[in-house]
């Protein structure tokens, strides 16, 4: 082919190339940003209005995950790895490890205030009684293990190359009517943990996240404090 029509050809790509990433562009400004932001503001910890009655297809967790690791990680090191266990007799022994640290833990609130009304509280004591009984557990792992006294780099480096992930398995669930919460107590016991799962002591457990279709699916956005307060422009507490 000589120079001139190399040329043409090459015009012909940046061209179609461009014509696409046009495209591209009006899907996204036509999409329906609505019910992204619905997702994205309730999905919530969800204890309980779990259904432990309705099983979950692997299918379903395997279509989250493949939405969920479209998530950063440092250098794209995709070091994550996710155990999930959905064998009765396993979570039963995962869910006592939770249990073992979660009631002295909770414990610990629950006699800061007796008597007073504390929803948080209620709804992790439920899940701590029923956690057993939550169909499907998935406990994502992270390759390595943070030296003993990590610095800031490295600790954001690393648990930052894994919780993007999760939260995003949090939010397709959320997108196809299951629930779930994202939980560290039982980490207290990862080494247990790990030998009943078969993890080598080499990977690091992030969480463990109950996971089940939702009893209605009309969660509400969280109170939070208005984000003008909580943000700053160009100096620290500058609100404005
Ligand atoms: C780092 C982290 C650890 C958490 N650990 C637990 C836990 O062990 N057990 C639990 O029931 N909830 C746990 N949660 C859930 C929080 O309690 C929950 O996100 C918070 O109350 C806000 O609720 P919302 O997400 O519905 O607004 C944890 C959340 C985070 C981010």
């Amino acid at each position: 082919m000589g120079i001139r029509a190399r040329m043409r050809a090459a015009t012909a790509v940046a061209r179609r190339s461009d014509r696409r990433h046009r495209r591209d562009l009006d899907l996204m400004a036509t999409s329906d940003n609505t019910s992204i932001d619905h997702v994205l503001t309730t999905t919530r910890a969800v204890r309980k209005r779990l259904d432990l009655s309705r099983p979950v297809p692997r299918d379903v967790v395997l279509d989250c995950l493949r939405l969920a690791i479209q998530a950063p990680t440092g250098g794209n090191s995709q070091g994550w790895r996710w155990v999930v266990v959905d064998d009765a007799e396993k979570r039963a022994g995962l869910a006592a490890l939770y249990r073992k640290r979660a009631e002295p833990y909770l414990g610990g609130y629950r006699t800061l205030a007796p008597g007073t009304a504390n929803p948080v509280l209620d709804s992790s004591e439920y899940l701590t009684e029923h956690l057993h009984e939550v169909p499907v557990f998935v406990i994502p792992c992270i390759l390595g293990r943070l030296p003993e006294t990590p610095t800031n780099e490295e600790g954001a480096g690393f648990y930052g190359s894994i919780l993007p992930t999760v939260w995003n398995f949090q939010l397709a669930l959320r997108s196809r009517g299951l629930g779930s919460v994202f939980t560290t107590l039982h980490l207290a016991y990862e080494r247990e943990a790990g030998e009943l799962l078969g993890i080598p002591d080499t990977v690091t457990q992030a969480a463990l996240i109950p996971v089940a279709y939702t009893v209605g699916t009309d969660f509400k956005p969280a109170a939070r404090r208005p984000v003008e307060q909580i943000t700053y422009w160009n100096d620290w507490k500058q609100t404005s």
